[in-house]
């Protein structure tokens, strides 16, 4: 029996308030705000002694993802943020495709996903969502011969719809499209297989179910994919030296990028804090996944019971468990600001997200967090 009291008291921010934010960022649990010090403390003391042997440790952990997905450790790296991963593809898609060509996403996708697309005139087609569902039979039927690409969020940011991947996945495989998938509200508490889903390119962003703040994002790509899209992009690190040290020195002299994943590793980067997300993977691994997706759900599960009580619309897709995510979001339409207001007053705190209100549940929280909650709707006389 998992001990979830235990698992509170490693978050003190459940002290004195319930904190249904995660969904834009969670609090870290204090074993892994410890590792975070240690790390940097070794930083401190010892400066750049061990860099080298960080370098490994940061593969070890890339290949610890690599396992939770299914894949090879040589297909995972991470960039700054999912932002950055979805220009690169943009830049490749660009030097790569003739146009006319475009992408399908979805129109209420976070705008990490297709901005950059956006920003070089790359066509993109929006699905319209379905009562907060995007359809697998919509995407299709907005495809045509012209269409590459379909990027799509695993768990959508304003409703916490959970897309089918392994279907959709299926389908745009058989049409020869490239399937790009943002897990940033899903990943690891989610994690997908990307083989069986048939995924080319993944990236999620972790401060929100990563545990560890802002340490960027893990960044999968296919082998497949990157012998047909080199990187658009490089740095010193990108350099397969080929066993010469690891700094390529020479001037105007040939030389290739890394087969794998750490073609995108550019330069130096904040090694400290991903090195502490090793902390908090443990962390979530000895909770167990599926302990963890039960607990979400039955915290989930309490919150609609209660906004059903209440009469409260939920905007969120729910009456399929499968589509459910630790997201709800619900409206009062214009009592919204002021209802965002009055939790705040209480030292609860929810996101306005779309002139709606988004409500994400962690490990963390409990029913008395979401009694407390319903109990400032019910004094709002909705
Ligand atoms: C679905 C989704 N993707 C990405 C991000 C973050 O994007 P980035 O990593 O570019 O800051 C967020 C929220 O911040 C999000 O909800």
């Amino acid at each position: 029996m998992t001990d979830w009291n235990k698992i509170r008291r490693d978050f003190p921010i459940t002290k004195n308030s319930a904190y249904f934010q995660s969904a834009a960022m969670s609090p870290l649990p204090t074993p892994v705000f410890e590792a975070i010090q240690e790390e940097y403390r070794k930083l401190h003391l010892g400066g750049d002694i061990k860099w080298m042997e960080d370098l490994e440790r940061f593969k070890n952990l890339c290949t610890n993802l690599a396992g939770l997905m299914n894949t090879e450790p040589d297909n995972v790296t991470f960039v700054p943020n999912t932002s950055l991963a979805m220009s690169l593809l943009a830049l490749s898609f660009q030097n790569q495709f003739k146009k006319p060509f475009n992408i399908i996403s979805m129109k209420d996708e976070f705008p990490a996903s297709t901005i950059g697309f956006e920003y070089l005139n790359i066509m993109m087609k929006y699905v319209e969502p379905v009562e907060g569902r995007y359809p697998i039979d919509s995407i299709i039927e907005m495809m045509d011969e012209q269409t590459v690409a379909v990027v799509t969020s695993q768990i959508q940011y304003a409703t916490g719809f959970h897309q089918d991947l392994f279907t959709l996945g299926h389908e745009l495989h058989q049409r020869g499209v490239l399937f790009i998938v943002n897990a940033t509200q899903a990943f690891p508490f989610f994690p997908v297989d990307v083989i069986a889903s048939n995924i080319d390119v993944l990236s999620a962003s972790l401060h929100k179910w990563g545990l560890t703040g802002h340490i960027g994002s893990m960044f999968f790509t296919s082998p497949s994919f990157r012998e047909r899209f080199p990187s658009p992009l490089t740095g010193w690190l990108s350099v397969d030296t080929k066993g010469k040290g690891i700094i390529h020195t020479g001037k105007n002299t040939p030389f290739c990028l890394h087969e794998s994943a750490h073609c995108y590793n550019f330069g130096t980067f904040n090694l400290q804090p991903l090195l502490a997300f090793q902390k908090a993977l443990d962390y979530i691994q000895e909770i167990g996944l599926q302990n963890i997706q039960q607990r979400i759900m039955e915290l989930t599960e309490y919150l609609i019971q209660g906004l059903r009580d209440l009469n409260v619309t939920i905007l969120s897709p729910v009456s399929r468990k499968e589509e459910r995510s630790a997201i709800v979001t619900f409206t009062l339409g214009d009592k919204n600001e002021t209802c965002v207001k009055r939790l705040a007053e209480n030292n609860i705190y929810v996101s306005p997200r779309d002139g709606n209100i988004r409500v994400s549940v962690n490990i963390f929280n409990n029913l008395a967090d979401i009694d407390c909650l319903l109990e400032v709707l019910r004094d709002l006389n909705i």
